[in-house]
């Protein structure tokens, strides 16, 4: 695919004004490795300082209500999410999907709101091990994207996926690359079903365990577009690798 390799960093609840001068240095990193599309989804309470903090970086939130505004006590809308200077939101990550108990139609329903608000969107998508073990992973994230993927007029220009294997996230296992392949091969495949041709375009991340050690092996396999990081993410030297290895294999 001719679009650039995207690496996004999400930090999760991790950061406080200390951790500007990580964003900082991963901005200045980025700029010397323009062959890498670079984000990072910081906790909300550090958007605002970051937008201001960085100049090149893609700036993102980890989650959004889907309403603009009313009673709903600790939540974040889409809209404000924009106006703290954010590009991009996460939606549908594992962790609101299995600690929130947010469904297809919730995340699809963010979805649409973060679109609404003028953001692109990363839409989280990953089996659990007892669903692979048993054979269904395919079945199962095929679903979660029937159900989740948003639908509004010009969706699928803003929208980037994200596999991740639920359990492969924080616990440094990873998939093969066969099984890797074989997953971004049918997610491919169905976003063509929902989005028609346009769906060849969208960009299709993988995360789970994601560190300069495995990135170049990761990123090699074909119709992976880019990393969703997590942990590695957290400094500018563990993420700049993940980019560096990114953008090595660009210049190859
Ligand atoms: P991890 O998290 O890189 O720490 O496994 C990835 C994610 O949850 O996005």
């Amino acid at each position: 695919m001719a679009s650039l390799p995207y690496i996004v960093g999400n930090w999760k609840m991790n950061g406080t004004r200390a951790s500007l001068s990580e964003a900082r240095a991963i901005d200045r990193g980025a700029a010397r490795l323009p062959k890498v599309q670079v984000a990072i989804a910081p906790p909300a309470t550090l958007l605002h300082r970051t937008r201001e903090a960085v100049e090149l970086i893609g700036i993102g939130g980890q989650d959004c209500h889907a309403k603009d505004s009313g009673a709903f006590t600790g939540d974040t809308s889409a809209a404000m999410l924009k106006d703290a200077g954010a590009d991009f939101t996460i939606v549908g990550h594992s962790e609101r999907r299995t600690l929130h108990g947010e469904t297809d139609a919730d995340v699809r329903a963010k979805a649409e709101a973060a679109l609404g608000a003028g953001l692109a969107v990363i839409l989280c998508v990953g089996e659990t091990e007892g669903e692979r073990d048993a054979g269904n992973a395919e079945s199962v994230v095929g679903g979660q994207l029937e159900g989740s993927c948003p639908h509004s007029d010009g969706a699928v220009d803003k929208l980037t996926v994200a596999y991740e294997p639920v359990w492969a996230i924080g616990t440094g296992r990873v998939p093969s690359v066969d099984d890797v392949a074989a997953m971004h091969k049918a997610i491919r495949a169905k976003l063509v079903s929902i989005y028609g041709e346009a769906g060849a375009g969208v960009r299709i991340l993988y995360g789970g365990s994601v560190k300069a050690e495995n990135a170049s092996e990761l990123l090699s396999i074909r119709d992976v577009g880019g990393a969703l990081v997590g942990g590695a993410s957290l400094t500018a030297e563990s993420f700049l690798a993940i980019v560096g290895a990114a953008a090595a294999l660009e210049d190859n």
